[in-house]
């Protein structure tokens, strides 16, 4: 029994993880080349990761789409924070914040003791969020204009980054998701909320969707640890992702 018992014992961990190790992954190798191009489809930049296209990203002449009422019941943003179990003190990253729709849910949430990074590529964006932020009356937050390859956020400090919709449009993934990674806390985790690829019938354009597959293939590249899929929202993957606590 004891011979048995030993050889299993050691297997254990790489089975649970996936052969990376829960608490310290080995990143996957990069790909050869790290990039594709080539002509692109009408939503897509001609510009591929690991098989996928990556997306146009949505201009700030969007943001009205982005605080449509609709979206309360279809992406549910109380039941996504809620679900996300911020503490009040806690750190976070909005990265790609866009017109702030879930950055003073998420400043709510932590509290005055907390704070929120709204990050976004477009100085416009940040105006508006700017606005809506103030109307709710946070004023945990502060705006920060990122590069593509680089969100500037602060070094090792975040408790939680979260990206609702916009990963799948970064146009320099690896080095968003590296950059993020380096952002968090040892043991802080990036959360990717992506409309779910699998599922034909939410109403989304294909590239502006991803499948859990996909984001995990992707997100193998970067000392992270997948936890899990928080399967709560109608349309959306909720997808947990850890760094390591080791310093
Ligand atoms: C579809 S909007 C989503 C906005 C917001 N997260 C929400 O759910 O309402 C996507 C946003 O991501 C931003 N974005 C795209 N690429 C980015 C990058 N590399 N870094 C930061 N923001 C980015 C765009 O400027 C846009 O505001």
């Amino acid at each position: 029994m004891k011979r048995l018992l030993l050889p299993l014992l050691l297997l254990l961990p790489a089975v649970v993880s996936n052969g990376a190790g829960a608490d310290s992954p080995t990143p996957k190798p990069k790909p050869k080349p790290l990039y594709e191009f080539r002509p692109g489809s009408y939503d897509g930049i001609g510009k591929w990761f690991l098989g996928r296209e990556i997306a146009h990203f949505m201009s700030h002449q969007g943001a009205p789409w982005l605080e449509r009422e609709e979206r309360e019941t279809e992406e549910e943003p109380t039941r996504l924070v809620a679900a996300l179990d911020l503490k009040p003190g806690n750190h976070v990253g909005d990265v790609g914040a866009g017109s702030g729709y879930l950055t003073w849910r998420l400043a709510k949430a932590v509290g005055p003791t907390g704070h929120v990074y709204a990050n976004d590529i477009q100085p416009e964006m940040l105006t508006i969020l700017r606005t809506n932020v103030a109307a709710r009356g946070v004023s945990n937050v502060t705006p920060v204009l990122g590069e593509v390859t680089d969100p500037k956020l602060p070094e090792a400090a975040l408790d939680l980054i979260i990206l609702v919709d916009v990963y799948h449009e970064c146009d320099h993934p690896l080095e968003m998701a590296a950059a993020m990674t380096r952002s968090l806390r040892p043991g802080g985790r990036l959360v990717l909320v992506e409309y779910r690829g699998e599922e034909k019938w939410v109403p989304i354009k294909p590239l502006h969707k991803m499948t859990e597959a996909q984001v995990r293939q992707e997100l193998a590249l970067q000392q992270l640890a997948f936890v899990t899929n928080l399967a709560v929202l109608p349309r959306q993957h909720i997808l947990v992702f850890r760094k390591s606590e080791e310093r």
